[in-house]
């Protein structure tokens, strides 16, 4: 089901490695081999016997969780040692560092798309436009590995570059040796970044150190040359606004990170487990019908090669409620230089042709209780909502939102310039001509419903020329 092309080998010998685990768990001096082959794999010395014991009794309890949860059927996603495996989940504690404390959730309303088409599948991992996966170490700098993923991505999509940026200038800058180490919050990187000029330096001339450090930046520091940053969006909690607006570019995400997120390996995770709050920040890089794909700050080692499928339809402990992403102005200036590397990981996203079913919008509980509103012609396609929910909703108190999602029914529309002028006010308005004539379904364009006659006459009579 999974395209794993670039991981087969390794995950061969995992899944091998899987299917014995119970059984070498069973026995102490087998135990002991797998203990000893996981050192030097992973490359780890212990001091002391002591130590080393300790460890070997993390190990066979991290070990026994792995084993475990590759045994529940319904879970189709798989785990595996990992360098969490002989560490106490204090140690572990200190790769993760969101700390969401005092932080609102992003606005609640989940803005109905409905006259928006958005792909079935966008991967960015697949047009070079994702940096290699990047290593954190025992450093809570999470959050400054989200909101510099985001950036990279969206940069590239702007200005055909893609620039390793450096989390180290955020690290040692955003917090001031205020322990950016021990967890810091997105908001606080976008605001530093833009209050600089929105300029961030090239990990090639701020290397990453993991450690908190005093601030270095300059000028001279740029790599952000043809674009620069001046403002940060939240995007509204829910699946639906997230997908829409990763269809757009990579998010800066939170998650909460449970034991079961530790010892991913692959597949697509449907995490039942986690409590309540977010505690880890990473990249969302792409969808498909199936999954969100997720890049992690815990080297390639980590998960397959360092990225995570997470299931759509499913909460994902905590993943949509504090996205957000970076918006670029240009500079003027042009950026010439070559491209950093692209990460060569690469996901399958040709998908099986759906048969054609026109989709309406669901309607909702509170739908069910209101009258369903009629989609109203659009005449001027310049200031439209996009949301369909904008009265419903009220969405005019979060304005934001509001003037991308309702500029029409939240008056956005006359202080916006327009970019192309168009004829002021005419004078003997030509009353609608068909007021009724309009398309039932939400993807005429996308699934090409005109070729389909009979479902075109009543699903999509404007799109298809009906009318
Ligand atoms: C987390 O953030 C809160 C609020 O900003 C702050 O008071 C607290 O010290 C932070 N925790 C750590 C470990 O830095």
């Amino acid at each position: 089901m999974t395209n794993i092309t670039l991981l087969l080998c390794c995950l061969t010998s995992a899944l091998a490695l899987q299917g014995d685990l119970k059984q070498i768990l069973k026995s102490p001096k087998a135990t002991l081999k797998l203990y000893n082959g996981f050192k030097s794999r992973q490359g780890i010395q212990h001091d002391s016997p002591s130590e080393d014991r300790l460890r070997f009794g993390l190990f066979r309890k991290n070990a026994q969780f792995v084993a475990d949860a590759n045994s529940v059927t319904a879970d189709s996603a798989l785990y595996g040692l990992n360098f969490f495996s002989a560490m106490t989940s204090e140690e572990q504690g200190t790769y993760l560092g969101l700390n969401a404390t005092g932080r609102s959730p992003n606005p609640p309303p989940a803005l109905t798309t409905s006259e928006d088409v958005i792909p079935d599948s966008t991967m960015w991992v697949n047009k070079a436009a994702v940096t290699q996966v990047k290593d954190q170490g025992s450093c809570g700098s999470s959050w400054s590995f989200a909101v510099v993923g985001a950036i990279e991505t969206r940069y590239q999509q702007l200005s055909g570059r893609l620039r390793n940026l450096a989390e180290q200038e955020l690290l040692d800058c955003v917090y001031w040796f205020n322990g950016g180490c021990k967890g810091g919050w997105m908001s606080d990187a976008y605001d530093w970044i833009i209050e600089f000029d929105g300029t961030l330096s090239a990990t090639s001339e701020y290397p990453y150190t993991g450690k908190d450090s005093w601030c270095k930046v300059s000028n001279t520091y740029n790599a952000l040359r043809s674009h620069k940053i001046v403002r940060a969006r939240s995007v509204p909690q829910g699946e639906a606004a997230n997908i829409a607006a990763l269809a757009q570019g990579s998010l800066a995400v939170s998650i909460e990170v449970t034991d079961h997120f530790k010892y991913y390996l692959s597949g697509i995770l449907r995490d039942e487990t986690c409590s309540g709050d977010v505690n880890h920040g990473a990249v969302a890089v792409g969808y498909t019908r199936d999954y969100i794909l997720v890049k992690n700050s815990w080297s390639h080692l980590w998960g397959e090669d360092g990225f995570v499928k997470l299931a759509r339809g499913h909460h994902n402990c905590g993943l949509y409620q504090y996205s957000s992403y970076p918006e670029f102005e240009e500079t003027g200036k042009m950026d010439n230089g070559e491209s950093d590397a692209a990460t060569e990981y690469r996901v399958d996203d040709i998908l099986p042709e759906p048969t054609p079913t026109p989709t309406i919008p669901e309607p909702t509980q509170a739908e069910v209780t209101t009258p369903q509103p009629s989609p109203a012609p659009t005449p001027d396609p310049e200031c439209r909502d996009k949301a369909t929910n904008c009265e419903r909703d009220n969405l005019c108190q979060y304005p934001s939102q509001a003037e991308t999602w309702c500029a029409k029914y939240c008056k956005f529309c006359d202080s916006e310039p327009t970019p192309n002028p168009t004829p002021v006010t005419n004078p003997n308005p030509t009353p609608d001509p068909e007021p009724l004539c309009y398309d039932k379904a939400t993807n005429c364009v996308r699934d090409s419903l005109c070729d389909f006659p009979d479902l075109a006459e009543t699903w999509c009579t404007k799109q298809c020329g009906y009318c």
